[in-house]
C-alpha cells in the first residue's frame, strides 16, 4: 500500500509534474491549492481540493478528510509576486508556512517536504557556494524561503517532525510561472517554439544555476523517499548546470528555425538574478541520497523542445515519470 501525500500549491508547475513521479510508486495524492484548477495535466487518480493555505480551517479540513501521512509544501508566492504584494507574500509564505507546520504536528504527519530556493542566498557569493554558506537574500521571496528552512529545522529538532528540504535552482519547465523572475530560461524555450521569438531581460552573460524539470522532480522524489537514517542534514543544495543567457539562446537557435532572440536587459531583474548563486556544492545530496543530474544543456534542449513541439501538435502529453528513474539510495 502506497503513502498518501497532501501537496500544497498542488495546482502549480512542480506539483502537477511531481504527481507522475509519486503515483508511479503507488502513492495516493491530494492536491491542495487556492487556484481553480491545476496548471497542467496531473496523474490519474489525484484528488483536487480547493483551499487557501492562509485559512486554518481549509487546511485542517483537508488533513482531517484525507489523512495524509506526508505533506509536500509547495504553495508560495514567487520572486516577482512577493515584491508586488509584500503583505500577501508574508501571509502565504510566512504565516501560511507556520500554520502548516502547526497543523502537521496536530495531525501527526510523519514527514514535511519543503521546496526552498537558491533565492535564499544573496550578496557577495563565493563560487562554488559551500553548503552552509550564510543566507542573506536580497529579495523578500528569499527571506521567506530562508525563514521556511529555519522553521522546518526548528520543528524537526524541537518536535521530532521529519522535515526535509531542497534548495532548488531555477527549474526549466513548460509550466514555469511568469511570476518568477528566474523563469526567463523556461520562457525562452516556450516562446521560441510557440512564437519564434523571445526577448531576454537579462544580459547575454548573465549566468544562473538552473536544472531541467526532470532532474528537479527526481531530486524532490529522491529526498522525499530517502530512508531517514541516510540523512545527515535537513536542508540540501542540489546543482546541475549554470548556462549564460547567451548559451541558452544558442541552444535554442541550433534547434528552432526561424527564431529571433533579443536582449533588452532590465537593470532591476539583472541585479536580482546576478545576486543568486551560479554554482553550489551539493556533496551531501550526492552522498546521502545519490543525487545526480542527468541533463546538461544540450540534452535538456533536445528533450524540452521535443516536448513543446509535441504539445503544440497534439496538446499536453501526460508526463511519465523520468525513464531514468529516481535515484535509489
Ligand atoms: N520552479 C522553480 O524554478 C522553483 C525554484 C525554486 C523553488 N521553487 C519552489 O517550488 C515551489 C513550487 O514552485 P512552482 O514552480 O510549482 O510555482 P507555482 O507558482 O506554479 O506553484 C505555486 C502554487 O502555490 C499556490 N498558492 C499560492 N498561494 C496559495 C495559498 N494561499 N493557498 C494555497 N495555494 C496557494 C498557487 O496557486 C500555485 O499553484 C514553490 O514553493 C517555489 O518557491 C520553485
Amino acid at each position: 500500500m502506497g503513502t498518501t501525500y497532501l501537496i500544497t500549491g498542488g495546482a502549480g508547475n512542480l506539483a502537477c509534474q511531481l504527481t507522475f513521479e509519486l503515483v508511479a510508486r503507488g502513492d495516493r495524492i491530494v492536491l491542495f491549492d487556492v487556484a481553480d484548477r491545476p496548471v497542467g495535466p496531473v496523474a490519474e487518480g489525484c484528488h483536487y481540493v480547493r483551499g487557501d493555505l492562509t485559512c486554518a480551517e481549509d487546511l485542517s479540513r483537508a488533513l482531517r478528510e484525507h489523512q495524509p501521512a506526508r505533506i509536500v509544501h509547495l504553495a508560495s508566492l514567487l520572486s516577482g509576486g512577493c515584491e508586488e504584494d509584500r503583505r500577501r507574500a508574508w501571509q502565504v509564505n510566512m504565516d501560511g508556512t507556520f500554520g502548516l507546520f502547526e497543523a502537521a504536528l496536530s495531525a501527526g504527519i510523519e514527514e514535511v517536504f519543503f521546496a526552498s530556493s537558491l533565492a535564499a542566498y544573496g550578496g557577495e557569493l563565493p563560487e562554488p557556494l559551500p553548503e552552509d554558506f550564510p543566507e542573506w537574500p536580497d529579495g523578500l521571496y528569499g527571506v521567506t524561503k530562508a525563514a521556511g528552512e529555519r522553521l522546518g529545522v526548528y520543528y524537526h529538532r524541537r518536535h521530532g517532525l521529519d522535515f526535509r528540504c531542497v534548495r532548488l535552482p531555477a527549474v526549466l519547465s513548460r509550466y514555469a510561472p511568469p511570476g518568477a523572475v528566474s523563469a526567463y530560461g523556461s520562457r525562452a524555450f516556450v516562446e521560441a517554439v510557440q512564437f519564434g521569438r523571445f526577448t531576454f531581460k537579462v544580459r547575454p552573460g548573465t549566468r544562473l544555476a538552473m536544472m531541467y524539470v526532470r532532474d528537479a522532480l527526481r531530486a524532490m522524489a529522491g529526498l522525499i523517499n530517502a530512508p531517514p537514517d541516510r540523512l545527515t542534514r535537513r536542508v540540501y543544495n542540489v546543482h546541475a548546470i549554470a548556462p549564460s543567457a547567451e548559451e541558452i539562446a544558442d541552444a535554442i537557435a541550433a534547434r528552432v528555425s526561424p527564431v529571433t532572440i533579443r536582449f533588452d536587459p532590465d537593470p532591476q531583474v539583472v541585479q536580482l538574478i546576478e545576486s543568486w548563486p551560479r554554482a553550489l556544492e551539493d556533496g551531501s545530496a550526492r552522498r546521502d541520497w545519490q543525487w545526480q543530474p542527468a541533463y546538461d544543456l544540450d540534452r535538456l534542449a533536445d528533450d524540452f523542445i521535443e516536448e513543446l513541439r509535441h504539445e503544440l501538435a497534439n496538446g499536453p502529453r501526460l508526463r511519465r515519470a523520468d525513464p531514468q528513474g529516481p535515484a535509489e539510495p
